[in-house]
């Protein structure tokens, strides 16, 4: 068995527990009125997520990691949701057949094509109007300078290549300029303008919907259908 997390695969959970179940909850309540439906968790890691999901009675899980020390952790306890080791940018699973697709504090630590590639693999594997759940770090004006010290250290403990790709991803501007606005559109609740925030400001949930090339056509449809209703009229 080899992987990144061998070391870290036991305290991943103990250790960040306390910081993340806040925003895990809250997935979960986004998700209970679709308690039947098929919910990807890529690069699910220990199955944290996964593991409440099916608490809160979802049985239709899947969850895929590369790391097999992670989902080693993540089988502990017999859940009942399908895990699968493989590489979350290419799983070979059909497309189209899940309703929902998170991405958890995944995306940071990757380089900048393997970050296209996941969210191109999540657009892919989302059926049309399915939704994208994306747990990542975020650092502007509403970050504390507390949490970014302190993500910033703990990313800087985690490895010099994911070190390295976490500044990188954190200078870029992080997740926006990687949503591509003809395939992904935000989902935000009134008042709620924009991705909730956790940790002091220096978490994010965002939602984006999938636009799929089928209801880009139809909107176009619609447009140039209205425009010559227009002109006719
Ligand atoms: C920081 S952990 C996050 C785990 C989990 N999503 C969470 O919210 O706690 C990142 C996970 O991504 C996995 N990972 C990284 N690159 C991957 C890839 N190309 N395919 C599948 N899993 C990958 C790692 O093995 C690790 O378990």
């Amino acid at each position: 068995m080899s992987g990144e997390y061998e070391l870290t695969s036991q305290l991943y959970d103990p250790f960040l527990f306390f910081f993340l179940r806040g925003v895990r909850h809250r997935v979960t309540r986004l998700l209970s009125p679709f308690r039947d439906r098929p919910v990807l968790d890529l690069c699910c890691g220990t199955g944290a997520q996964l593991k409440l999901l099916a608490r809160a009675g979802h049985t239709n899980l899947t969850g895929v990691d590369l790391d097999p020390h992670m989902l080693a952790v993540a089988r502990r306890g017999g859940h009942g949701f399908t895990l699968l080791e493989g590489d979350a940018t290419a799983t070979g699973l059909p497309a189209g057949s899940f309703d929902t697709v998170i991405l958890s504090l995944a995306i940071h630590e990757k380089p900048p094509a393997a970050r296209a590639a996941l969210l191109a693999e999540a657009h892919r594997l989302l059926s049309p109007g399915g939704v994208l759940l994306v747990v990542d770090f975020c650092f502007d004006d509403r970050t504390w300078r507390a949490a970014a010290l302190g993500i910033t250290v703990v990313e800087r403990l985690a490895g010099r290549e994911h070190f390295r790709n976490f500044r990188d991803f954190r200078c870029r501007g992080g997740l926006d300029p990687l949503i591509a606005p003809d395939r992904w559109r935000p989902l935000c609740d009134a008042p709620a303008p924009e991705p909730e925030r956790r940790l002091l400001g220096g978490l994010a949930l965002s939602r984006y919907e999938k636009v799929s090339l089928e209801s880009r056509l139809v909107l176009r449809h619609e447009v140039v259908d209205t425009g010559s209703r227009g002109h006719g009229s």
